[in-house]
């Protein structure tokens, strides 16, 4: 393998050796005999079956990187724990090995509990205040740790570890420094770089009173569709463990010296363990059907350095690894990774990933403790999994050997973060000084200049730097949108339902542009739809895909928003009209682009750079003297595709084609004609228009969901729960396969009130209605109005049908999960023009009413089809 290539290496050649990549043909034959098995094995001994899974995720620990912790030996620090242990009570022990959330956990529970440790998940706040002050973070960790200190009723005091995803910075509090995501960090190959923004990102989450983050993630995505693509560093494993270390040291503090997990510093967690940027079609939660050297190799190349500087946990995957869930794989978790690795910090689960293990349940699963987890994520179902392991314990179901040398672990970092002596989080200096630290000037600084290192340049014909004395207009929907620059886990845990008002402190895109282009006496003006009155020399278009996380991000291909032209219309349109285009896009992972770039002058990709958009003007701008004060230095960490289809990109030296190689990335120095990139995308864009319109609770990308009220009066759903203002219709968030993944509407007051998804742009599904297509929804029907319903469809100003199935919706079951369809004929036959649906779906429902509804899309198949209640008129 040739990992000293990272920062050397040319453009043109694969990342690192094929051998270590992937093949195709590796997994074609290992599929085929997992095939092959399990038919033999179904037909005629289902033994076989088992045999065959077995196989291809059977675990040879001694062939793994052999590891030794690296923290020395600590007789005073044993001798401790082993005190402690030995006057631990069962009920003190299960307690230690459970993780609940502050959405679902009180202080007096874990007075009770004597819960281990609580977490803060991406949608929880203090108070369940989205903009929780810094006040109330530190306010709530004091609380949970006097709880945890309580001594009353002859308890023991062990304090309790407060963990958060802070993943680009301290992203759940509002006015912290928010820095790239990683996969804007990766282009910077600079390992010194991601160590300040460790060890900054620790200082913030200590003057909050928090000592523990989930990061660094070390996946090494191979596949753009997945949604947590853009939380990985790169698709070079190489590049992977070079920053893990220079993470891990950032966050924890170097180890061997006096910084290490000292009061500016947290403990840090590796994640996800191991195989989560490998799953199948880059689906979240997948499973990574490759070889244990591909899972070594590449997937697995971030922990070994993360383990020799120090980090105190590990968080196992949701994801599969040929079949076997993460979360009860005890060769990879115990011999693997504590043993031949030897880990000594604590292996966490992920949020309720152990109820995905066969035979487990949330709130039960001694299979995940006895494959060597030591602490489970059990947000909400963390009371029914005490009692259930509690029970398993005392059965030897979970034999106490392994509870020991779980807490034994759990113990053993609370000491060495000094929590025993370190008294209330609020105690820490930095908590005093939280408002020099949180957002501070030298915090915001170091994340401009990530910003600046981080912008790869695709293509220049000559339109950069620009001159800063000219009239700039600065255009497209990210240009003043500091939520659409960070993405998901930003203040929420999708990024979503945001303005810039959350985000104090920070400076969008355009403000950075306009501050230097005043300074330099130009004009910089702000258009979102690139309309302006005097003709600008130069326009900057700031757009790309809008915030996500986990599942909700995965796509079927990488088209960058199939069917809606909106953006590389706005780049066309000012060049038509003779401005010179510098298109900024705004992404967590390589998209197709090429008629994009095509119709721009210069390609400049930001990523996701957080929340200071000044640092995009600091490369773009020459100085007000004309001088180039810094020039682009990122270097893609991720292939950029050909087509939107090409997936995954690095297959190995003879088939890698990509539009863009790993390590391109021009300077100011580099001269020379992109030329016209090829604008076959591989698939058939416009047919995706017809595709997905709602998806996991949420409006497919462009698309938004209107609420209009009996009253008439309709607004655009940003966040959940929402109501239209005269209360007539009411939306909130709820489960069906997973969190928040569908949504509830209710119908109260007088009158119908519709909730309607809106099109980017108008929708041409003349060819699916004649060719019988229905419209879907997976629907769950609660209450139905003996007022009547009706489903409907807009088609422009003046333009709808609608068309009731009131009766039709009351025959269906209460609260029972269905796939329900109707034939877009019966809109054509209601009168729609269906060559121009500006609202391809509507739902008029009355008061008395609830439904609940996870997707709207096209397609063929449904539970249940209801028929065109309207005869068609000739
Ligand atoms: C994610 C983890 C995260 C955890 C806690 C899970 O859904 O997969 O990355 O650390 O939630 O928020
Ligand atoms: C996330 C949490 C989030 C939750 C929402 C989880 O998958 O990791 O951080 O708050 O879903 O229900």
């Amino acid at each position: 393998m040739c990992h000293s290539a990272v920062q050397t290496r040319a453009a043109g050649a694969p990342a690192w050796s094929p051998a270590v990549r992937f093949s195709p043909h590796q997994t074609l034959s290992l599929h085929r005999i997992f095939l092959a098995a399990s038919l033999a094995g179904a037909l005629i001994m289902p033994t076989h079956l088992v045999l065959a899974a077995d196989i291809a995720a059977t675990v040879h620990p001694d062939a793994w990187p052999q590891g030794s912790w690296p923290l020395p030996p600590d007789p005073a620090l044993e001798a401790r724990v082993k005190a402690l242990l030995a006057k631990m009570s069962v009920e003190d022990k299960v307690g230690q090995m459970i993780q609940a959330d502050i959405k679902s956990v009180t202080p007096d529970d874990v007075r009770k509990y004597r819960l281990g440790s609580i977490l803060a998940g991406g949608n929880s706040k203090p108070n369940g205040q989205q903009t929780a002050t810094t006040k109330q973070w530190q306010q709530l960790s004091d609380a949970f740790y006097r709880a945890s200190m309580d001594t009353s009723g002859g308890r023991l005091a062990i304090p309790v570890l407060f963990g958060i995803d802070a993943v680009h910075g301290h992203n759940n509090l509002v006015g912290s420094t928010l820095f790239p995501q990683n996969s804007a960090l990766g282009n910077a190959r600079d390992p010194e770089l991601i160590h300040e923004i460790g060890a900054a990102t620790a200082r913030e989450l200590r003057a909050s009173g928090i000592n523990w983050t989930f990061a660094p993630t070390l996946t090494v995505p191979q596949d753009g569709r997945w949604g947590r693509a853009y939380e990985g560093y790169s698709e070079n494993p190489a590049l992977v463990a070079q920053y893990a270390a220079a993470v891990v040291e950032g966050l924890e503090g170097k180890l061997g010296t006096p910084q290490f997990l000292d009061a500016d510093h947290v403990i840090a967690t590796a994640k996800h363990f191991v195989g989560d940027g490998g799953t199948h079609d880059g689906k979240d939660q997948g499973d990574a059907q490759v070889s244990e050297a591909v899972l070594r190799d590449v997937h697995a190349a971030g922990y070994p350095p993360a383990i020799k500087a120090g980090v105190q946990v590990v968080m196992v995957s949701f994801s599969s690894w040929n079949g076997v869930k993460m979360a009860g794989n005890k060769a990879l978790i115990t011999d693997v990774l504590k043993g031949r690795m030897d880990f000594g910090g604590i292996v966490l689960g992920d949020w309720n990933a152990h109820g995905q293990v066969p035979g487990c349940t949330n709130e039960d699963c001694p299979v995940a403790y006895n494959a060597g987890l030591d602490m489970l994520e059990a947000p909400d179902s963390w009371k029914g999994l005490y009692n259930n392991t509690l029970a398993e314990v005392k059965s030897g179901v979970i034999p106490m050997s392994r509870v020991d040398d779980a807490v034994t672990r759990i113990l053993r970092v609370k000491l060495r973060l000094g929590m025993f002596e370190a008294g209330l989080p609020s105690a820490n200096p930095l908590v005093l000084a939280s408002a020099q630290v949180i957002g501070s000037p030298a915090h915001r600084a170091l994340a401009r200049r990530a910003v600046r290192e981080s912008l790869v340049l695709l293509k220049n014909d000559g339109v950069l730097p620009i001159d800063p004395r000219k009239h700039v207009l600065v255009t497209g929907d990210g240009a003043d949108n500091i939520s659409k620059q960070n993405g998901g886990w930003t203040l929420t845990w999708q990024g979503t339902g945001l303005t810039n008002a959350d985000f104090p402190g920070a400076t969008s895109i355009f403000a950075g542009i306009q501050a230097q282009v005043k300074a330099a006496g130009g004009r910089a003006e702000l258009s979102i739809d690139g309309s302006y009155k005097s003709k600008p020399d130069v326009a900057i278009v700031v757009f790309g895909e809008d915030p996500y996380a986990e599942f909700q991000g995965d796509l079927p291909n990488l088209a960058y928003r199939p069917g809606n032209d909106h953006d590389l219309d706005l780049l066309r349109r000012l060049r038509g009209q003779g401005v010179p285009v510098v298109a900024v896009f705004l992404t967590g992972r390589p998209l197709w682009m090429n008629r994009e770039i095509n119709a721009s002058d210069a390609f400049v990709v930001a990523w996701l750079p957080g929340s200071e958009g000044a640092g995009i003007a600091d490369v773009l701008l020459r100085t007000r003297d004309g001088r180039i004060a810094h020039d682009f230095h990122g270097k893609l960490a991720y292939s950029w595709p050909r087509t939107a289809v090409q997936i995954p990109l690095a297959g190995g030296k003879d088939n890698y084609h990509p539009q863009f190689p790993y390590g391109f990335g021009l300077t100011y120095a580099d001269h020379g004609d992109t030329g016209r990139l090829p604008e076959e995308a591989g698939i058939e864009l416009s047919s995706a228009r017809a595709g997905v319109y709602f998806t996991h609770g949420k409006p497919a990308q462009g698309f938004a969901l209107r609420l209009t009220g009996a009253n008439g009066a309709a607004a655009n759903v940003t966040a959940t729960p929402a109501a239209t203002a005269d209360g007539s219709l009411r939306i909130a968030s709820l489960d069906y396969k997973a969190q928040e993944d569908a949504r509830r509407l209710s119908w109260s007051g007088n009158g119908a009130a519709h909730a309607a998804l809106v099109a980017p742009a108008p929708l041409d599904v003349e060819r699916e209605t004649n060719g019988d297509v229905l419209l879907v929804t997976t629907l769950r029907v609660d209450a139905v109005s003996p007022q009547g319903t009706a489903i409907g469809v807009g088609c422009g100003v003046g333009c709808k049908a609608q068309v009731p199935i009131g009766r039709q919706l009351d025959d269906l079951p209460r609260g029972q999960w269905l796939r329900v369809g109707i034939s877009l004929k019966c809109f054509r036959d209601a009168g729609a023009d269906m060559s121009k649906l500006d609202q391809p779906f509507e739902w008029i429902g009355s008061p008395g009413e609830s439904i609940a509804i996870t997707d709207v899309s096209l397609g063929t198949v449904a539970d249940k089809t209801l028929v065109c209640p309207v005869a068609r008129k000739d």
